[in-house]
C-alpha cells in the first residue's frame, strides 16, 4: 500500500511527435510540501495538468488516495479537494476581492448544481459564505482589500488572492504554479509568510523558479529535465545529485 496522498506512475504527455512529459513516477504523503524546478520547457506545468486533470496523460496513472483517477475531470478532482493556482492569474477581474473569494466558495460547496444568485437566497448558506471569506480574508490579511476590484491590485495581491481562492474550498492538496513569478521580493515574503502557516496542514505542490525562496517552505524537491523527473529527495542532497548538476546547474565535471 503507498504511502503517497498523490501519485503517478509512468505518466506521459505527448503532444504530436513532442513528448513534455515522460514517464513520470512522482508521489507525495499528506501534508509534505514538494518543490518542483526544472529548466523553462520541462514540463512542470504539463505535469501538474496532468495532476488537476486539465490533461489526460497518453500512458500511465494518476492515483489519489489509492484510487485511479487518471481520466475524471477536473471539477470532480476540485471536490475530491485537489485545488490548484495557474502561471498566470485566474481571477474575475472585475468584481471585488470578497465576491471572488465568495464564488470560490460556492464553485467547491456546491459542485455549480445551484445557481450561483439562487445559492445567495438561502441565508444560511450566505451566512456560511460570510463567515468562511471573513476567514480567508483573515488567514491571508486581505482584509483592508476586500472591497478593491480585483483588476486594480498588484500582480503580489492577485497571486495572494488566487491562493486564498484555492483555500477557501478547503484543498487537501494545494498545488501551485510559480507563485513568485513576476512579483516583488517583499510580496514573495508576504506570501511566503502564508504558506508557512499552512505548511504540514495541507499537502502543497509548487512549481517555481525561485529557487533561494522555495527551499524556505519545501521538504523535497523534484527536479525535471525534457519531460523526466532526474532527481529527488531532501532539498540539499537533490541540488548536490550528479545528474541535476550536470542538466540543471550546466556544471561540467
Ligand atoms: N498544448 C501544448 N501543445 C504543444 N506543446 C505544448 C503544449 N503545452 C506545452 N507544450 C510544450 O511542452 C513543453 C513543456 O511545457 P511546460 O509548460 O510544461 O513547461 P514548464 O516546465 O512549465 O516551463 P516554464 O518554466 O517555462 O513554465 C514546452 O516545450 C511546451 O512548448
Ligand atoms: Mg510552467
Amino acid at each position: 500500500m503507498s504511502t503517497s496522498l498523490i501519485e503517478t506512475q509512468g505518466v506521459s504527455k505527448i503532444f504530436g511527435a513532442f513528448t513534455a512529459v515522460d514517464k513520470v513516477d512522482f508521489g507525495i504523503a499528506e501534508n509534505d510540501a514538494v518543490g518542483i524546478i526544472g529548466p523553462n520547457g520541462a514540463g512542470k506545468t504539463t505535469f501538474i495538468n496532468i495532476l488537476t486533470g486539465n490533461l489526460i496523460p497518453e500512458e500511465g496513472k494518476v492515483l489519489y488516495r489509492g484510487e485511479d483517477i487518471t481520466t475524471i475531470k477536473i471539477e470532480k478532482r476540485i471536490a475530491m479537494g485537489i485545488l490548484r493556482t495557474f502561471q498566470l492569474v485566474h481571477i474575475f477581474d472585475n468584481i471585488t476581492v470578497y465576491e471572488n473569494l465568495a464564488l470560490s466558495f460556492y464553485r467547491k460547496d456546491e459542485n455549480r448544481t445551484v445557481p450561483f444568485n439562487m445559492y445567495l437566497v438561502n441565508f444560511l448558506k450566505r451566512k456560511k459564505i460570510r463567515e468562511k471569506v471573513e476567514e480567508a480574508l483573515s488567514v491571508f490579511e486581505l482584509e483592508k482589500k476586500k472591497d478593491d476590484i480585483v483588476g486594480n491590485l498588484s500582480l503580489g495581491n492577485q497571486k495572494m488572492l488566487e491562493i486564498a481562492m484555492a483555500w477557501i474550498a478547503d484543498p487537501d492538496i494545494l498545488i501551485l504554479d510559480e507563485p513568485f513569478a513576476g512579483i516583488s521580493d517583499h510580496e514573495i515574503d508576504d506570501i511566503l509568510i502564508i504558506l508557512k502557516k499552512l505548511h504540514h496542514k495541507k499537502t502543497i505542490i509548487i512549481v517555481e523558479h525561485k529557487l533561494s525562496k522555495l527551499t524556505e517552505l519545501v521538504d523535497t524537491l523534484c527536479v525535471m529535465h525534457e519531460g523526466k523527473v532526474i532527481a529527488s529527495g531532501p532539498c540539499e542532497e537533490t541540488l548536490n545529485d550528479p545528474e541535476v548538476r550536470k542538466s540543471y546547474w550546466k556544471i561540467e565535471e
